[in-house]
């Protein structure tokens, strides 16, 4: 397997890094990997992996690694990653990052942090809506779909709110984020290639940035 770029988008929940992989995704040809895209996937599907999944997401808490390894490398082995990749959500402990480092096998990610205030973060979480057809995130408070609170602008699809975005899991879930995947801010700024972008603007600047930063 071949890599060309590949970028990290590090946040916490909320940050934007999903709303910011779709679009650096369509600016750059890069593939998007998402996990928690995947894993959710599974859970609907109701797969093997997805109802071993499906009460810990629900919970806020995270997913062991060896499933989440396992993803990511069935991910990477659809060979789309040759002119770059861009991971959304993963890694997310510091294990999963040393798995990470081996697949690279020496090519040096770009990391890109998303800091966003914690005051934002629930509001933009309770606010989410997906839509089921084409996976555009919308939020009812800062990007309405035009179509009102249920049907998708683009697609018509339906919008749905993750079950996860609940005030108490969304607490949990901050939680993990503090005690898990923080340090990975270490990890990752004392390898270079780290870069910091607020993102508490509008999500037009913050892409401006974000394209600049990954080129
Ligand atoms: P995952 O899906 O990765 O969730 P998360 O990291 O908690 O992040 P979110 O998707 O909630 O937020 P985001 O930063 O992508 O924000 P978004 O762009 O959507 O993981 C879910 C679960 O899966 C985990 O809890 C765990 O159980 C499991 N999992 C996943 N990966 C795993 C792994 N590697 N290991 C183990 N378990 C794993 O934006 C949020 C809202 O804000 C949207 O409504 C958006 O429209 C709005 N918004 C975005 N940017 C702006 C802006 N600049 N201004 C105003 N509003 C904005």
């Amino acid at each position: 397997m071949s890599f060309g770029r590949v970028v990290i988008l590090l946040g916490a929940p909320g940050a934007g890094k999903g709303t910011q992989a779709k679009l650096l995704a369509e600016s750059s040809g890069y593939l998007h990997v998402s996990t928690g895209d995947l894993l959710r996937e599974a859970v609907r599907q109701g797969s093997e992996l997805g109802k071993r999944c499906k009460a810990i997401m629900e919970a806020g808490e995270l997913v062991p690694d060896e499933l989440v390894s396992q993803l990511v490398e069935e991910k990477n082995s659809s060979g789309r990653a040759d002119s770059g990749m861009i991971l959304d959500g993963y890694p997310r402990n510091l294990a999963q990052a040393e798995f990470l480092s081996r697949v690279l096998n020496g090519v040096r990610p770009k990391t890109i942090r998303i800091r966003v205030d914690e005051d934002q973060v629930v509001k933009r979480l309770s606010g989410r809506r997906t839509c089921s057809g084409c996976g555009r995130i919308y939020n009812v408070f800062f990007s309405p779909s035009a179509k009102g609170e249920a049907e998708c602008e683009a697609c018509g699809g339906k919008l749905l709110q993750r079950k996860d975005d609940r005030e108490e899991v969304i607490r949990e879930r901050m939680h993990v984020y503090r005690q898990q995947t923080a340090p990975m801010i270490g990890y990752y700024s004392s390898r270079g290639d780290f870069f910091e972008v607020d993102g508490n603007r509008s999500v037009s600047e913050v892409a401006a940035e974000i394209d600049r930063l990954a080129a």
